[in-house]
Order: C-alpha cells, then sequence, then structure tokens
C-alpha cells in the first residue's frame, strides 16, 4: 500500500455505495453521524442525501467531478455541470445553488484554458435556472471539473431509486455506449459527427427527464453514471425484484459497435462486469451484453413507470422533445437479477 497522502486518489460515482466504487470501501466500517433529519444518507443507496429542514421542505446534495471527457474546455464544462446537476434531477428534485469545483494547473495550461471550462459550467448552471454562489480550486496537475449542488423538494415528492414495483416499465432516456466512444476519442478514432452527437447528449441537462417523470408520476429513478446499466438498475431492484432488459432495445450511439469489436473498452467496464456479473441472468453476450457495463459519463436517466402511466409519460415527452427508450420490465423474480433477452 501507498501511504503518502499525496499520491493520486480517485474520488468519483454517486456517493458511498456498497458497489466498485473506492469511496464505499474506504468509508467502510467508519461510523457515520446522521441525524434524524436525514432522509437519504451515506446508509442509503440514493443518488444524493436529502435532509428534512421542514414538513414540506428538504435539501437535497451532491457533488461530482471529474477528468477531462472532451478536448475542447468550453464543452467539458458543459458536460462536468450537466453530470454534477444529474443526481439532483434524478430525485425529482429542483437544483439551486452550485459551488465550482477546480483542480488546475496554469503551469501546465493557460488560464484561458480554465476560464473556458468555467464558462461551459456556468452556462449550464443558468440553463438550470440556478445560481453560482463561489467555489474551490487547487493546483493539481491533472485537471478536473465539476460541481457541488445543492437542490430543494418536497420531503414527500423525493423520487428515489427504490419504489419500482413489478409490473412497470423501465426507461432510459440517454442512449448508452459513452464510455467506449471517451477512449476511442483519446486516439481520435471517433467520426466528427459521433462525437458531436455524443457532446451534445452528455451536455444534455437531465431535468426535462426529471419533469416528464414528475408529472407522469415515476415510482422510482436514477441516472446512469459511473456503475453503467447494470450497476444503476442494480440499485432499483435490490433483493426485492427482479427487471428483464431487452438487449435489442438498447439505445446506443453510432459506431459504438464497431469501436467495441475494435477493443476500445473502457477499464470501468471491466471493473463493472466483474463485480455486476452475478446479477445478470440471459443468453445475451458479446456488445449487446457489455453495453450493460460501460460507464456513463452524464448519462440518461432511468426511470420506473406504472404501464398506465405511459401515455401521459409518452404525451408529455413529447411536449418537451424528450428522447426515451422503453428498455425492459421490473419483474417479481428473480429477485435481485436482470434478465437479459
Ligand atoms: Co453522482
Ligand atoms: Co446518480
Amino acid at each position: 500500500m501507498d501511504a503518502r497522502l499525496t499520491h493520486h486518489a480517485r474520488f468519483g460515482g454517486c456517493g458511498a455505495k456498497i458497489g466498485p466504487g473506492d469511496l464505499s470501501r474506504a468509508l467502510c466500517g467508519i461510523d457515520v453521524p446522521e441525524g434524524p433529519n436525514v432522509i437519504a444518507g451515506l446508509k442509503g443507496f440514493e443518488d444524493a442525501g436529502v435532509y428534512r429542514i421542514s414538513d414540506d421542505l428538504a435539501l437535497v446534495q451532491t457533488v461530482d467531478f471529474f477528468t477531462p471527457v472532451v478536448n475542447d474546455p468550453y464543452r467539458f464544462g458543459q458536460v462536468a455541470a450537466a453530470n454534477a446537476l444529474s443526481d439532483v434531477y434524478a430525485m425529482g428534485a429542483t437544483p439551486i445553488t452550485a459551488l465550482n469545483i477546480v483542480c488546475f494547473s496554469p503551469r501546465k495550461f493557460d488560464i484561458a484554458v480554465l476560464r473556458e471550462i468555467l464558462r461551459g459550467g456556468v452556462d449550464k448552471v443558468r440553463e438550470a435556472g440556478m445560481s453560482l454562489l463561489g467555489g474551490h480550486s487547487v493546483d493539481d496537475e491533472e485537471t478536473k471539473y465539476g460541481l457541488s449542488v445543492t437542490g430543494l423538494v418536497h420531503p414527500e415528492r423525493i423520487v428515489r431509486n427504490e419504489g419500482a414495483k413489478p409490473g412497470d416499465l423501465l426507461i432510459l432516456t440517454k442512449p448508452l455506449g459513452t464510455g467506449i466512444l471517451i477512449t476511442a476519442m483519446k486516439g481520435n478514432l471517433v467520426s466528427r459527427e459521433t462525437e458531436e452527437r455524443l457532446v451534445t447528449v452528455m451536455s444534455a441537462l437531465n431535468r426535462r427527464a426529471s419533469v416528464v417523470m414528475l408529472s407522469a408520476g415515476a415510482h422510482a429513478a436514477t441516472d446512469v453514471t459511473g456503475f453503467g446499466l447494470a450497476g444503476h438498475l442494480k440499485e432499483m431492484i435490490k433483493e426485492d425484484l427482479g427487471v428483464e432488459v431487452n438487449a435489442r432495445k438498447l439505445p446506443y450511439f453510432p459506431e459504438t459497435a464497431k469501436l467495441y469489436d475494435e477493443g476500445f473498452l473502457p477499464s470501468g467496464l471491466y471493473k463493472n462486469k466483474a463485480f455486476y456479473t452475478p446479477f445478470v441472468e440471459g443468453e445475451i453476450s458479446g456488445f449487446l451484453l457489455d453495453l450493460l457495463f460501460d460507464p456513463q459519463s452524464s448519462g440518461g436517466l432511468l426511470i420506473s413507470l406504472g404501464e398506465d402511466s405511459m401515455d401521459r409519460f409518452a404525451h408529455e415527452a413529447s411536449d418537451s422533445a424528450l428522447d426515451y427508450w422503453v428498455i425492459g420490465r421490473f419483474m417479481q423474480e428473480p429477485v435481485g437479477k436482470i434478465c437479459v433477452r
């Protein structure tokens, strides 16, 4: 073990979950303080922390930052901010304030690069109708950017990642494959067109998805990020439910299958696959199966919706120009399993 605290530490994902994340392992065994007003904290699996302020108001808090996923600093700022806001939207909450989190070396890059990253983030914060209150920067050779986000929600209107019912439809609001594409982009092997589409999708806020799921009465939701579709789906079923995924309905970016065949697999995909394979059943293999394990950056919402609410959802989605795909269905059994067909 390298005990130097200055050694590169990697943080990421959605808090201290029992998953392949380092933070969950590191926090294991530490008694975390939680008062009676904590609605969602480190002990749960929720996307963000929730703290009750009064009977009709709760605070939602989350933080997310990462290394550049695209070369253009402005677009990276947009993607990182959209990603950081996503956990608030996944809970059906409204983000109100943000703080910048910056790791940047002025010796390595011109300060104008940082300005572009921040401008991208600020534009997303503005689009979300929020206020930017400040931030903190650390001199670091490896650039990182993200936001700490605070939101508000009515304590009874929280959309949790648990709460799906057997028979519910499973809906996804962004295509998969960002991990594979980002890996291939590092070698300049992605067409200009696909790269543009990828950046547009990753920088899109999950706000519309959140509003649509709320008005359709979603039973549960989460966002698809580092643990991939399988990892985040597992959080929705835990040990109470099963889910069937129709592999042929999975949306993914053009070129992803080709790049997968050429071997552009992110290391997170292998990690997720090793961790979540015991929970996955079915005859599917190769690209469509591995798509379930591909770590997503600023992925879409994964929504559990009663079938009788589907018309309402479809109508609201079309009104707000929200893309979505019905990719499966929750089932009574087999509990704790993701059945891929
Ligand atoms: Co997160
Ligand atoms: Co999340």
